[in-house]
């Protein structure tokens, strides 16, 4: 069994020169890595010490609904000064984090790793870094709610910046939406992002302090990145060196070589890479931007200077990997069947104004999805906006047409993308754009069990 008491509190965080008085769990950023084994029994507590109400969803796992976090849905919201113990067993091995799910807590900087090892697998790799990306909405005095009471009151227009032009629809002039699949390192999909953040962060630093991993040349180093960020879909690379992606949302993968790839919000990858000798930077550039980067951190394996935070290597410029081109390895496929129900999930709505909404409505008005236990269900999900969303969906997995197997996953502008799922799990679920921004302002859906 794995015990861990998490306190939620107000505390003031160093991101590594900026210091940010904020929300987090204890008096770190992120907060503290859960690690258990696939069958482990978990009891975590939370202690919340926040001035609102709280909970944790715990993003990814298969688990029982009652655990699962969703205030309104599962469980009634954890008041100031109470407690709440999540039990649960994890039953898949993965690279999982946790956050709160009530408004747009987990931009405040309520969030943290969570791992559950696979006791068959046989590992292969002299060390393992879990990578934690993060878009940090303060520095300008704003809290989230503050930046979603903006951007709703200015259409979407808010922005730290004094020209505002990243904000908006502004942003998205002249991107090609059309090229999914096809990406030479051209931006594939419009978007701007709704927020421009000051910060970009790894593991709670800023790139002028960047959190720096030692190993030795030649060794074979497992990266385990996770996209916290709240508005911020990265592209991802790692100088002078190609990444073998081996899993996504904790499922393997067919082994596949790459020099970068976009990480939408809420999404997991799994690479290996065999290092060079010298000083290496691990580059984020935000989906806004078609050029630069930022290294928000540095591998050092020997001797030589470490390149300043804005570098551009080789890699950003090469071949960018879409999550739901790879392909998936046998053991994660789901066994072939033809759906026994379909139902549509339409994603809608705009930055000006600035609502979102699935299926006619925002979340509340709209009707949830409904599902028999042991259906094999196809949701038929269409973006019918003109921004790239991170779709997720609560207590399952779902497989692509490819059989590859997410359980958060990027849709383009006006994308398409048939998800299958086995109603394994009931309960009441939450399927929602992990866009925290654009899931509080209601593009989330429920999926019901009846
Ligand atoms: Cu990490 Cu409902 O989401
Ligand atoms: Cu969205």
């Amino acid at each position: 069994m794995v015990e861990k008491s998490l306190s939620a509190k107000p505390t003031t965080i160093d991101l590594g020169g900026p210091k940010v008085a904020t929300w987090a769990y204890g008096d770190t950023l992120p907060g503290p890595l859960i690690r258990a084994t696939a069958g482990d029994f978990l009891r975590l507590t939370l202690d919340n010490q926040l001035p609102d109400d709280t909970s944790i969803h715990w993003h990814g796992i298969r688990l029982h609904n009652a655990a699962d976090g969703v205030p309104g849905m599962t469980q009634d919201p954890v008041k100031p000064g109470q407690k709440f113990v999540y039990e649960f067993t994890a039953p898949d091995p993965g690279t999982y984090f946790f956050h709160p799910h009530v408004g747009v807590q987990l931009d405040r900087g309520l969030y943290a790793p969570l791992i559950i090892d696979d006791p068959r697998e046989p590992g292969g790799y002299d060390a393992e870094w879990v990578v934690v990306l993060d878009d940090w909405v303060d520095g300008t005095g704003r809290t989230p709610d503050e930046v979603l009471k903006q951007l709703i009151a200015a259409g979407g227009s808010a922005s730290p910046s004094s020209s505002g032009g990243m904000g908006g629809m502004g942003g998205m002039g002249g991107m090609d939406h059309g090229a999914m699949g096809s990406s030479t390192g051209a931006q594939p999909w419009g978007d701007a992002g709704d927020v421009t953040y000051p910060h970009f962060l790894l593991n709670g630093k800023v790139p002028a302090a960047p959190e720096t991993f030692a190993a030795k040349p030649g060794q074979k180093v497992r990266l385990r990145i996770i996209n916290a960020a709240s508005d911020t879909i990265f592209t991802v690379a790692l100088g002078g060196h190609k990444m073998t992606i081996t899993h996504t949302d904790g499922h393997p993968v067919v082994p596949q070589e790459v020099s970068a790839l976009y990480m939408g919000m809420g999404e997991r990858y799994d690479a290996i890479v065999t290092l060079g000798e010298g000083v290496f930077p691990l580059v984020a550039r935000p989906f806004a931007k078609t050029s630069g980067g930022q290294a928000l951190g540095l591998i050092r394996t020997g001797a030589g200077t470490a390149p300043g935070p804005d570098i551009t290597p080789a890699e950003l410029g090469g071949q960018v990997l879409i999550g739901s081109q790879l392909q998936p390895a046998e053991s994660a496929k789901l066994p072939a069947k033809s759906p026994d129900a379909t139902v549509q999930l339409n994603l809608e709505g705009s930055m000006q104004p600035y609502h979102w909404a699935i299926n006619g409505a925002p979340f509340g008005k709209n009707t949830p999805l409904t599902v028999k236990a042991g259906q094999r269900l196809r949701i038929n999900v269409m973006n019918m906006t003109m921004m790239t969303h991170p779709l997720h969906l609560h207590g399952h997995t779902f497989a692509l047409p490819s059989g590859l197997r997410k359980d958060t996953v990027l849709l383009g502008p006006m994308e398409q993308l048939p998800i299958d799922l086995d109603a394994d799990n009931a309960g009441k679920w939450a399927v929602h754009c992990h866009n925290i921004y654009h899931a509080e302002a209601g593009m989330m859906i429920g999926l019901n069990y009846v």
